[in-house]
């Protein structure tokens, strides 16, 4: 099969990048992970990158103009799939619409409910009786764009936040794979 080319984008541990490392080298799985880009130099997902030899790209968000050296190494590697994963930042519009490709997004809640950030908490606060993760293509809002996949479990009175994540975090290395395979059966 032919692979398309993907980048990964993160900001932290990179559990989910280090997954789809693991599923990108089944013969049948749809991309080729070319590049990794975090926003954060200190980001330990780095090491995923490193380790496999997949090239990378710390980008300061701060300098006036980032996306267009951004664009410049997504077309250097033909990327026609960005996944961000754990990627703290907001992609700005200019980007958004530059890049004219497919941009998806992991997010640990059942989208529409519980947008943005402190997920977990707020799940528990509003005693929740089920949760889980979303995979949804990425537009100019946050966690907003058409959703591709959902997984879900019940919460159980024994969960803490700590708990809720972990078992989101199981659901999010079956629905992101599972996700790319879906967008790629279609085109
Ligand atoms: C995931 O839980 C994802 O839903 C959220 O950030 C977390 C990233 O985790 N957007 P990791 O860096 O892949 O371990």
């Amino acid at each position: 099969m032919v692979k398309k080319n993907a980048c990964i984008f993160i900001s932290g541990k990179g559990s989910n990048l280090k997954n789809l490392i693991g599923r990108s080298r089944d013969y049948n799985f749809p991309i080729s992970i070319k590049l990794v880009v975090s926003d954060k130099k200190e980001a330990s997902g780095i090491l995923h990158a490193k380790k496999n030899s997949i090239t990378f790209l710390i980008i300061n968000t701060k300098s006036r103009n980032y996306e267009n050296i951004l664009l410049k190494y997504l077309r250097k590697h033909k990327i026609s799939l960005i996944c961000l994963a754990g990627y703290m930042k907001i992609l700005p519009k200019k980007f958004l619409r530059n890049y004219g490709k497919k941009i998806i997004n992991i997010h640990p809640s059942l989208l529409p409910k519980f947008k943005g950030l402190n997920t977990f908490s707020r799940i528990l606060k509003n005693k929740e009786k089920k949760t889980g993760c979303t995979v949804h293509y990425v537009d100019e809002k946050l966690d907003n764009g058409k959703i591709i996949s959902q997984k879900s479990f019940f919460i159980s009175t024994k969960d803490d936040e700590e708990k809720l994540k972990n078992k989101t975090q199981k659901l999010e290395y079956l629905v992101f794979p599972e996700s790319i395979i879906k967008i790629f059966q279609n085109n």
